[in-house]
């Protein structure tokens, strides 16, 4: 028993230490991962992506004034934004990093963070950013084609000179890149393509590819897959067109990938087009190759360059967003929503994902072009529509990297409001937290559930029972863990206050109605820090 805690002791002193030996500003941005946890570390210190992404069409100079009060309003700290092929080199060999440039000074001078995206050869599934001379030159850059010959408006991920002209406009992008941002870190993080994979085919059935599906399986997906030597069919039977596929764009993308990280080793991760979680259907009817739940060890031993796969969640259904959670939160894999609706019932799930310790989440079409993409978004972008967003990002922002760093220590639980049931149990260890939502403030009335579903709550670990405990239109009951049934406990102190650069700040204790029928939160940003004791 001693011993046991002692050496948890001991690994919690290491953790700090390792931490702080690393909190130097200046650093490169990287993901660290211990005891299949991961943190992406920014100046050295875990950080957490409030994230915002613009719409498509918003990565120009002239219309950045029409995103930053998004952001503001949003109160994101970090805003991804897509660069594009045709935007870089619009004449082959001769690039422009003019927009580049701007955003990157625009980003520093209203204090946020960027993430990049490489909008190129594949930007859901098709060239539409690839520029004119690649899309339009089909002989020297081929499309994949289906089963019975037909071409699809899909670049084949076969095509060496593809992967040659994809691979050096990213080279140079990254180049550029170090040179304008080396020291500072305004980007953080940068993806790879988005959304690959296909529509309307399981593969690419071009003579290129089946020449390549006819042969062997490449000795690093037999590893990883624990396979012997064999031919694609022969060792994934029906599967086999499926996994090839997601094998060739994840080695593509990973080359571009690893050919960008020799200039400039920034983080890099890959979005994917979900498929549906339960009900998948075949592939081709989802973005058959992509980064989906089921080819995602393809897709690691494939691409060693990609840091994260990242899921982009559409899906309002508190099971299904659940379910894809649990699925890219992976002892491999750093969970971050690389994209999700701006509709208000989505907000909530920033609590789902930060219980899953996950290092971002950014909700998709921030800011105000005028452009909506409803109904898969918010009906209109607006300060009105952002706000359900906007009141976690506030809430959470001062203690962004106390949230981090508890994630990255396993000592952060979250939960975002079902739709079908009101109560949720979270297993602390040494204590379990009761979870329910629609409460009035006083009383032991049955919880009802919010009628806007937009409950959650997040708690953090502080030390030996010591918590830190926020949430929206929560309530929240510590009880006994399951090791200590029989202990008679008591909120000794429950203290409302707010962090401010790190510290605690403290500005009153709850007591009385306050907490006897548990801790009730509202739509107030309230704060709190619990000592638990037995008696
Ligand atoms: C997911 C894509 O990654 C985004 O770029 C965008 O097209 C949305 N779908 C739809 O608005």
């Amino acid at each position: 028993m001693r011993i046991m805690r002692l050496k948890r002791l001991f690994v919690a002193l290491l953790f700090v230490a390792t931490v702080s030996a690393t909190a130097v500003a200046g650093e490169l941005p990287r993901i660290v991962s211990s005891d299949g946890r991961h943190a992406l570390l920014v100046d050295g210190k875990p950080y957490l992506i409030l994230g915002a992404q613009v719409n498509n069409s918003s990565a120009w100079p002239d219309m950045l004034p029409e995103v930053w009060p998004a952001i503001a309003d949003m109160h994101a700290n970090t805003v991804a934004v897509p660069i594009a092929w045709e935007q870089i080199e619009p004449k082959e060999g001769q690039f422009d990093f003019g927009f580049l440039d701007t955003l990157v000074a625009q980003a520093r001078e209203h204090e946020v963070r960027l993430v990049l995206l490489w909008f190129a050869t594949w930007k859901n599934n098709g060239p539409s950013y690839a520029p004119g001379w690649v899309k339009l030159d089909d002989a020297r850059f081929p499309r994949m084609r289906t089963r019975d010959g037909k071409v699809l408006n899909s670049l084949s991920p076969h095509a060496a000179a593809t992967l040659a002209a994809d691979r050096k406009a990213f080279t140079q992008l990254m180049k550029h890149l170090r040179g304008i941002d080396g020291e500072r870190h305004t980007v953080i993080l940068v993806q790879v393509e988005n959304e690959t994979g296909t529509y309307g085919t399981d593969r690419d059935h071009s003579p290129a590819a089946d020449a390549l599906f006819s042969g062997p399986v490449p000795a690093e997906l037999l590893r990883a897959t624990r396979k012997p030597a064999g031919t694609w069919r022969t060792l994934f039977g029906s599967d086999a067109d499926e996994i090839f596929q997601a094998w060739s764009v994840a080695h593509f993308v990973g080359e571009v990938a690893a050919a960008g990280k020799v200039v400039y080793p920034l983080p890099m991760y890959a979005n994917c087009a979900l498929r549906d979680p339960f009900t998948p259907g075949k592939p081709g009817s989802y973005s058959s190759g992509g980064p989906t739940d089921n080819v995602l060890d393809v897709w690691k031993a494939a691409a060693p360059a990609l840091d994260v796969l990242a899921p982009d969640i559409y899906l309002p259904e508190y099971a299904k967003y659940t379910a894809v959670l649990e699925r890219y939160a992976r002892a491999d894999n750093p969970l971050f929503v690389a994209e999700t609706s701006s509709e208000a019932g989505y907000a909530r799930y920033l609590f789902a994902a930060l219980g899953r310790h996950a290092i971002g989440f950014s909700p998709f079409g921030i800011d105000y072009t005028g452009y909506s993409n409803y109904p898969l978004g918010a009906r209109a972008i607006d300060a009105k529509s952002l706000e359900p967003f906007a009141a976690h990002y506030r809430l959470l922002a001062p203690m962004s990297g106390e949230i981090a760093q508890a994630a990255y220590a396993g000592k952060l639980w979250g939960a975002a409001e079902p739709q079908d049931t009101h109560e949720q149990t979270l297993d602390l260890g040494d204590w379990q937290v009761r979870v329910s939502y629609g409460h009035d403030p006083f009383g032991s009335a049955p919880a009802k559930g919010n009628a806007a579903l937009d409950g959650g709550v997040l708690i953090a670990q502080l030390g030996a029972n010591e918590y830190l405990v926020t949430g929206r239109n929560v309530r929240v009951d510590f009880i006994a863990g399951k090791s200590r049934k029989d202990a008679r406990f008591l909120l000794d102190r429950v203290e409302e206050g707010r962090y401010d650069a790190g510290r605690w700040i403290f500005k009153r204790l709850w007591n009385g109605d306050q907490t006897d029928w548990g801790l009730n939160f509202s739509t107030l940003p309230q704060i709190l820090k619990l000592r638990l004791a037995t008696y």
